[in-house]
């Protein structure tokens, strides 16, 4: 059985203050049977604040992004040994607006994953479709293209510490949802390709999280789906009442 994994992805928000005390409301708020892994992720400059607000308890914290080299004449990066260094424990790899926004190809998010998981960092692999190529019918496509580039090759031990999330661009900060069922078909399908390329056992145990306007309104139901494992949260995971909503709905 799959734990789920509710993790809340603060993108470009939160002085290190507010994060901080974002973070100590949090793990105040979480109750002691929750039944989700739990993590935030601040923007870098809050990492090492918010890590040491969160010692001791079980909430988790991620970075948003990396970099694929380990050190040396990279202007504005931020290696994975950094992050260690800064109390971070995975990261995202590919999230929708790197892609999209600031235009990184599959071949970077592959770079930036292979960097993080060797030097000790888990990984979230975000992949997701654009409207257009939902609309087109190409959703399984994209999903194929971006899972296997993100995946292929890696050692069954790497692959453990892997989360994917299934993030259809189109539901990212638009208060679109996707369907139940429109989640759970691509959830699905991500798990079969994994299977044809690792086998059913490391596919079995993947877990999927659903990000794209995930509330504590509509989390229970997504989550509850059979191959959704968690959610990874923008907006709502921007307060503690709505964030621990989200975790109560695991
Ligand atoms: P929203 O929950 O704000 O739609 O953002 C989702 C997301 O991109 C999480 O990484």
């Amino acid at each position: 059985m799959r734990k789920p994994f509710v993790a809340g992805n603060w993108k470009m928000n939160k002085t290190i203050a507010e994060g901080v005390t974002l973070a100590r409301a949090l793990a105040e708020g979480l109750s002691k049977d929750a039944k989700a892994d739990v993590a935030v992720i601040p923007p870098f400059l809050a990492v090492p604040a918010v890590a040491q607000a969160l010692k001791g308890t079980p909430v988790k914290v991620g970075a948003q992004d990396v970099f694929w080299e380990a050190q040396g004449a990279f202007t504005g990066e931020i290696s994975a040994a950094m992050l260690q260094d800064a109390g971070a424990t995975f990261v995202l790899c590919g999230h929708s607006e790197r892609r999209h926004v600031i235009g990184e190809p599959d071949e970077i998010v592959r770079r930036k994953l292979d960097a993080a998981l060797k030097a000790g960092l888990d990984a979230i692999l975000c992949v997701g479709e654009k409207l257009d190529e939902r609309e087109a019918g190409l959703t399984e496509k994209r999903l194929d293209i971006q899972v296997r580039s993100g995946l292929t090759g890696l050692a069954p031990s790497h692959l453990s510490r892997v989360t994917v999330a299934y993030e259809p661009v189109w539901a990212i900060g638009t208060g679109k949802t996707a369907t139940t069922a429109q989640a759970q078909e691509a959830h699905l399908f991500i798990r079969k390709l994994v299977r044809g390329m690792f086998g059913a056992a490391a596919a079995d145990d993947l877990r999927i999280q659903y990000g794209g306007s995930v509330t504590a309104q509509n989390a229970k139901e997504l989550m509850g789906q059979p191959d959704v494992d968690g959610a990874l949260v923008g907006g709502a995971s921007l307060k503690p009442e709505s964030f621990l909503g989200i975790i109560a709905g695991a």
